[in-house]
């Protein structure tokens, strides 16, 4: 029996928004009949044009519905007349802010996987969250770190009660978690990028994942959980390959850049590798130090929880005054557009639930 209709507005159907349609489509009525859920999506929103129907899309066949030129206020004043609004995020805009104030205002909880928001300057960060309390809505963004990995509501609960958080370390970029890992397996590094270009981990131009900043913002998240006002600009960033590298790449190419910088990042790999060392690229938020925020590869033993990781695997380890000497270690697909999907599909369970 339906416990619950909740109306979706969607922004956003690239990998992420199309690969959560995919699993609404396959999963709609076993979520009805297992939990009570009955999510409609009302409107899926792309940059130029929306499908609408207002009694819910067919999600088999939504592209042959009916189309109208994308009115984000408009479309946010039609779902708020509905049973549980709510607003759904899959794009990589640096626009939504606004757009989540005013969907808060009108009673829609939102579920984003868009990290732009939660970056701005400290003011208009923190304007955000005031906005959902005083219209008591809620904003869920957890797969804006760890994709599906359960990663900001554990530190969550820490800080709020009342425990310290010492230092959070975490992999957060599947492609440079596995591109980590293939040259510290001692694969030549152009080939590792070439390998992860292949294999659709990449970004469409691989020195966006190589710069770390996607990273960056990720560790900036994590941060403002732990009550930090940083910006962007306070995070220690170290790329993944030399920023002369980059450089290089711009003025070239990416293949040339990569081909002159193998030789002596096979010989540094090489020597760590001797030594039983490995690297890892990691975000270290560490609230007490002089360089609270930290981005950039990292040389870590045998022992070091991202050690063991393989391929895309994210992880976070987190150390607070509270667990002692004890890591709290999350692990797992923390990557990919199947993953945030589901992600954000659990998030909009949370919101409805
Ligand atoms: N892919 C991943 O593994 C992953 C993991 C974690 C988080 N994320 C985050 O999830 C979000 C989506 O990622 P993605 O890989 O799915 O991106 P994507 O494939 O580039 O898709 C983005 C979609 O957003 C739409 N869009 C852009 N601006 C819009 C606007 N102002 N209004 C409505 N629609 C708009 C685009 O529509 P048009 O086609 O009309 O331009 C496109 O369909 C990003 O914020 C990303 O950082 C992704």
């Amino acid at each position: 029996m339906t416990r619950a209709t909740a109306h979706i507005l969607l922004l956003g159907s690239g990998t992420v928004g199309s690969s959560l349609l995919r699993i609404l489509a396959r999963r709609r009525q076993v979520m009805v009949d297992a939990s009570g859920l009955d999510l409609r999506v009302v409107a899926i929103a792309g940059r130029t044009e929306t499908a609408f129907v207002r009694a819910g899309l067919d999600l088999d066949r939504w592209r042959e519905a009916p189309r109208r030129p994308t009115d984000i206020p408009a479309l946010i004043e039609v779902v708020a007349g509905l049973e549980r609004p709510l607003l759904v995020d899959c794009t990589a805009s640096d626009g939504m802010h606004g757009v989540y104030i005013r969907a808060l205002s009108r009673g829609l909880d939102v579920v984003t996987a868009n990290k732009n928001p939660f970056v701005v300057d400290p003011a208009r960060h923190a304007a955000l969250f005031a906005a959902a309390r005083e219209t008591r809505r809620r904003i869920f963004y957890e797969t804006t770190v760890g994709a599906d990995l359960p990663v900001l509501a554990p530190i969550i609960d820490r800080v709020r009660s009342g425990d310290t958080i010492r230092l959070i370390e975490g992999s957060l970029s599947g492609t440079l978690g596995f591109l980590a890992d293939a040259v510290s397996r001692g694969e030549g590094l152009p080939a590792a990028v070439a390998e992860a270009r292949a294999r659709g981990y990449t970004e469409p131009d691989p020195t966006e994942d190589l710069s770390g900043r996607d990273v960056a913002r990720k560790a900036l998240i994590l941060a403002r959980e732990l009550g930090l006002r940083l910006t962007l600009e306070d995070v220690e960033l170290e790329p993944f390959v030399p920023s002369t590298t980059l450089a290089r790449a711009r003025e070239a190419s990416l293949e040339v850049a990569l081909a002159e910088a193998a030789p002596l990042f096979a010989a540094r790999t090489e020597r760590l590798r001797k030594e039983g060392r490995l690297i890892r690229y990691l975000a270290q938020v560490q609230p007490l130090s002089r360089t609270p925020l930290r981005v950039g590869p990292v040389v870590v033993g045998s022992d070091h929880p991202a050690a063991q990781l393989r391929g895309t695997e994210a992880l976070v380890a987190i150390h607070s005054e509270r667990a002692g000497d004890v890591t709290i270690v999350v692990r797992g697909p923390g990557a990919g557009g199947d993953a945030t999907a589901s992600g954000v599909l659990a998030d909009i369970v949370r919101a409805v639930g």
